[in-house]
């Protein structure tokens, strides 16, 4: 889908800023270290504004550090901006937003449950009734490829599996909006362009809206309607760049030597690679150490 399609905005951000203090590293009770008196707060996030619209897969890359963990925890509720409001369906985010489903870099299934049971972990913490659990757990095993795994415990599933489990999880609790931060990040690279492969036919007939946080330039093209480009120290939007390629979207040898793929991958490295303003050009990232797949 492409950016001008005439289809509502259903996530926004504006003015989104987030500051953390340093801390030194001292426990204080149960609210963990303490604040650094002398040292002033680091700001991780400056200004960043973007719209996500419905059934929008947006990729978001930018160099280790720039702040994309904190911005998607910020989107879903759980961790405060300083400054700026996120809007979901027109109504500002508050607290952790069941109207979002998380999936993390690590699937972070519970070791005594199965599969099932892991899925039916986020509905029980709904209050949905067994039998019901069951059906929808079972049916979201099923689009992600599980069918048969179901009493596998997560230590008898690869970790391409024990990912699908977790997509799993997030897709039963029926979220409007998928937030994605490097879920492939931790798996080989011929399981994760399986896994892209995947996503897609799953987001095919999902037609869920997908913010997806990656390092990895191939996979934010492959994967995206539009690629938001942050810059580091302090992670801002650098420029939002529109993915004009087919969807469905062919596997992912035949879209990868596509000329649009070929040259929003090289329009993003250089992005990624030169300085954004004299704050970067001061203080380099080294872009070869932090963003995978750099080669133009
Ligand atoms: N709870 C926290 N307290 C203090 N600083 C934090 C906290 N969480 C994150 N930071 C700092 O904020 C910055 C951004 O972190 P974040 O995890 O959002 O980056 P990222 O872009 O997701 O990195 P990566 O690509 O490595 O996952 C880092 O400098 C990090 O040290
Ligand atoms: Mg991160």
């Amino acid at each position: 889908m492409d950016s001008g399609m005439d289809t509502e905005v259903q996530l926004s951000l504006s003015g989104i800023c987030k500051q953390f203090r340093q801390t030194t590293g001292r426990k204080r009770g149960r609210g963990g270290s303490a604040p650094r008196p002398d040292a002033p707060p680091v700001p991780v996030l400056a200004d960043v504004n973007f719209e996500v619209r419905e059934q929008e897969f947006v990729a978001v890359i930018g160099p280790s550090g720039c702040g994309k963990t904190t911005l998607i925890k910020i989107i879903h509720g759980l961790l405060p901006a300083e400054h700026g409001v996120v809007e979901l369906n027109g109504k500002p985010v508050t607290n952790p937003s069941t109207a979002c489903g998380f999936v993390f870099q690590h699937a972070g299934l519970l070791p005594w449950r199965t599969a099932q049971k892991n899925v039916e972990f986020g509905l029980e913490t709904k209050g949905v009734a067994r039998a019901e659990r069951a059906r929808v757990a079972e049916e979201a095993l099923t689009l992600v490829g599980l069918t048969g795994f179901e009493d596998y415990y997560p230590h008898q599933l690869s970790g391409g599996m024990q990912q699908r489990v977790g997509l799993a999880r997030a897709l039963a609790r029926g979220p409007d909006v998928l937030l994605m931060d490097e879920p492939f990040g931790a798996l080989d690279a011929q399981t994760r362009e399986r896994m892209q492969e995947e996503l897609l036919k799953i987001n095919e007939l999902t037609k869920k809206t997908v913010v997806f946080v990656t390092h990895d330039l191939d996979e934010a093209v492959y994967l995206a309607d539009r690629v938001v480009v942050l810059a580091a120290r302090p992670g801002r939007v650098r420029e939002i760049v529109d993915i004009n390629l087919p969807r469905p979207r062919p596997p992912a040898a035949d879209t990868k030597s596509m000329a649009e793929f070929v040259d929003k991958r090289r329009l993003i490295w250089s992005l990624i690679n030169t300085p954004a303003d004299p704050v970067d050009a001061a203080d380099p990232v080294d872009p070869v150490d932090s963003v995978s797949g750099v080669r133009a």
